[in-house]
């Protein structure tokens, strides 16, 4: 079961919910794999502490002769199998997207749940994944604008990111990040999404100064300090995917 993580706009927080949804469930004991399919700017690995590594995803998608399994490391403190990417420039240059698909395809098999972090906005470099996947997630923060309401703003986005998803027939649910906003302005917004764009909200995580440091420490907050707002979020959130994909 391959899901595509993606947002409109950076920063929005695709990274910190693939890192944070793949340990919930590794936690719950389901072989998960997450793939940093964002190629020109990968930081799944910083999430995970594990950088500086021999093998990434583009040493495969340049050498095909290279083992996937080569370039997939278990993370100690939570389970979850990384396959980091290279944040080398010259690793950038000339490797096929394309290929990232072959890659999915030679290790499927061996996991329960795999999520591909993408690049921000339309998502060139894993569009070829959406062949493979079956579900999305959009990342959406709100943000503050004088011009148009939240509601507005986040329907525009999550509406672009809903229409790459249906071209390739995935399921696709939501997940507001970084809420700053009272309790029922965010319920506002659920309802909006939900009714005008018939998409479901996985949940909401608040905007929690947990995270980042978590991030810094290399451990997803959900087990870095699963007491934490942030980390007692995706755990909700988590709760309500796991049902989503498992049933
Ligand atoms: N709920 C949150 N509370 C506080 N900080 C957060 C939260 N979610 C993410 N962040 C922080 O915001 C920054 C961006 O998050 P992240 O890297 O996950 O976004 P992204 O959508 O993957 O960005 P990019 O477009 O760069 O790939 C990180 O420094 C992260 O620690
Ligand atoms: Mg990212």
């Amino acid at each position: 079961m391959v899901v595509v993580v993606v947002t409109g706009r950076g920063g929005a927080g695709k990274t910190t919910t693939t890192a944070n949804l793949s340990s919930y469930l590794a936690m719950k004991d389901y072989r998960v794999l997450a793939i940093d399919g964002d190629l020109y700017l990968p930081n799944l690995g910083f999430h995970f502490g594990i950088e500086n590594v021999k093998y990434t995803v583009h040493s495969l998608l340049k050498d095909p002769s290279i083992e996937p399994e080569w370039a997939i490391y278990k993370h100690p403190h939570t389970g979850v199998y990384v396959m980091p990417g290279s944040s080398n420039l010259h690793d950038v240059i000339g490797i096929s997207p394309r290929r990232l698909v072959e890659v999915l395809e030679r290790v499927k098999s061996r996991y329960g749940v795999i999520f591909v972090d993408s690049p921000t906005g339309i998502p060139f470099d894993t569009l070829p994944t959406f062949e493979v996947a079956g579900y999305q997630i959009i990342v959406v923060e709100i943000e503050r604008s004088p011009i148009y309401s939240f509601e507005t703003m986040v329907k525009n986005e999550v509406e672009k990111l809903k229409v790459i998803g249906e071209k390739y027939r995935l399921q696709i649910g939501v997940v507001l990040n970084k809420v700053r906003e009272a309790e029922d302005v965010v319920e506002h917004i659920i309802e909006a999404v939900e009714e005008d764009l018939n998409v479901p909200v996985l949940g909401w995580v608040p905007l929690d100064p947990e995270v980042p440091e978590a991030v810094n420490a290399g451990i997803p907050v959900v087990r870095y300090n699963p007491k934490s707002d942030a980390a007692l979020a995706f755990a909700d959130v988590g709760e309500v995917l796991e049902k989503w994909l498992f049933g």
